[in-house]
Parts: structure tokens; C-alpha cells; sequence
């Protein structure tokens, strides 16, 4: 099964540095992203827990649980953390799934085998609170995500579902954002923009971002 943007993620149950996780029960009413790392006491990997760790505060204030996957034991992952934490000043306390017969990583394609036939490629899935992939991003082993990238994407998530705009290139929290073309109506527009709008193109409207 292939996942798409607007799959229900699929739920499962496996191992973890917190004990064993069902994957939906856990989540609960909670945004998620599940994300995957090729295996423990990588380099690459090492500075991405980290920094995810290091940035919880981040996760916790949008309303979202982290979760890692890789592909080792739990007794792995665990003296993998102290490694982490030393390395990284961080203090690593989101679950680490112990995905050691791939069923984690076969459910979610992360897998790649003309990468690599064994070893999960470093895949992200945004889940929202009814459950729902939002996106997908995927990168080789040797190229480390960035955080910040990750938290922009939940930014503009849940921004775009609150509010009829659309976030433009290189957009962060507080820039202006476009209007979606499909709101015409001058009434709805000052309704649900006053602070008002700049017309560049008939197909492209610049506003300030309506929640802040
Ligand atoms: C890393 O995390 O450093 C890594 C993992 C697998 C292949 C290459 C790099």
C-alpha cells in the first residue's frame, strides 16, 4: 500500500524505549511525526535525535508527539541515548520505536532498496489529530533533515487549516501569506482579512498572516 498525502496513517503496534506502542492509542487526539533514522550509533543520526530532543519545547508548544524509528533492539536504542545526550547536551525523552523486523518500516515505505535493501532511508510523516499524513518528506542516509524545516511545515499546516491562505516560498511563522484564489467575494475578503491585502497579480494576494 502506498501512502499518500490524506492517508490515514496506518496504525501498528511495536516495541520502544518507552515500552510497547500502539500507534493511534498514542497519539491519542494529538498531531504526530513519526520519523526514521537508518540505524544506531550513526553519525548523522546522532545530531538529528539530538536536535529534535534539544527542540521539544518547539514540538510540545504546536501540540505534537515525536516519534523515531530505527531499526535496532531496544537495548540498542538505549545505550544509543546516552551517547546521544552526551554528544548532543540533549535529554532525549521521546520513544525510539525498536523496529528490528521492519514492520514499522515496511508499513511506511521507508525502506528504499535501491538505497540501501536493509537499512530505512530518513523519511518524516506529519500526522494531524484526526490521524490523517499530511506530508512526507524523504532524504538519503547521508543527508541530515532540518528541524527547523520540519517545525515550518507543522506551521504551515496548522495555519492553512484555520484560516483560507496558503503559505508562499520560503515562508516562517509571522510573514505575510496568499490568500487562496478561490475567495473572491470583497465582503468574505474584508471579513476575513482586516488588516487588509496587497493585489500583486489577480491570482496573487498578500496578506499579513491572520493570527497573529
Ligand atoms: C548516519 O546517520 O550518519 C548514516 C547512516 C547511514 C548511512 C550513512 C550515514
Amino acid at each position: 500500500m502506498s501512502l499518500h498525502i490524506g492517508s490515514i496513517a496506518p496504525d501498528f503496534e511495536q516495541d520502544s524505549t518507552h515500552g510497547r506502542i500502539r500507534f493511534h492509542e498514542w497519539l491519542g487526539s494529538s498531531w504526530g511525526i513519526l520519523f526514521s533514522h537508518p540505524k544506531d550509533f550513526t553519525p548523522v543520526c546522532t545530531t538529528e535525535l539530538g536536535r529534535a530532543a534539544n527542540l521539544r519545547q518547539d514540538f510540545e508548544k504546536r501540540g505534537l508527539k515525536m516519534l523515531a524509528v530505527s531499526v535496532d533492539d531496544v537495548e540498542s536504542h538505549k545505550r544509543w541515548v546516552s551517547d546521544i545526550d552526551e554528544t548532543q547536551g540533549s535529554r532525549l525523552d521521546y520513544p525510539i520505536l525498536a523496529d528490528a523486523d521492519r514492520k514499522v518500516a515496511t508499513l511506511y515505505d521507508m525502506i528504499h532498496p535501491e538505497a540501501n535493501d536493509t537499512l530505512t532511508v530518513r523519511s518524516v510523516f506529519f500526522i494531524d489529530n484526526n490521524k490523517k499524513i499530511r506530508a512526507i518528506i524523504t532524504y538519503p542516509a547521508s543527508t541530515g533533515r532540518n528541524f527547523q524545516e520540519i517545525l515550518r511545515v507543522v506551521d504551515s499546516l496548522q495555519l492553512t487549516d484555520n484560516y483560507k491562505v496558503a503559505t508562499p516560498v520560503d515562508w516562517k511563522d509571522g510573514d505575510d501569506v496568499v490568500i487562496v484564489p478561490a475567495l473572491q467575494d470583497p465582503a468574505d475578503l474584508a471579513n476575513r482579512f482586516p488588516k487588509g491585502y496587497r493585489v500583486i497579480k489577480p491570482y496573487l494576494r498578500l496578506t499579513p498572516q491572520p493570527n497573529r
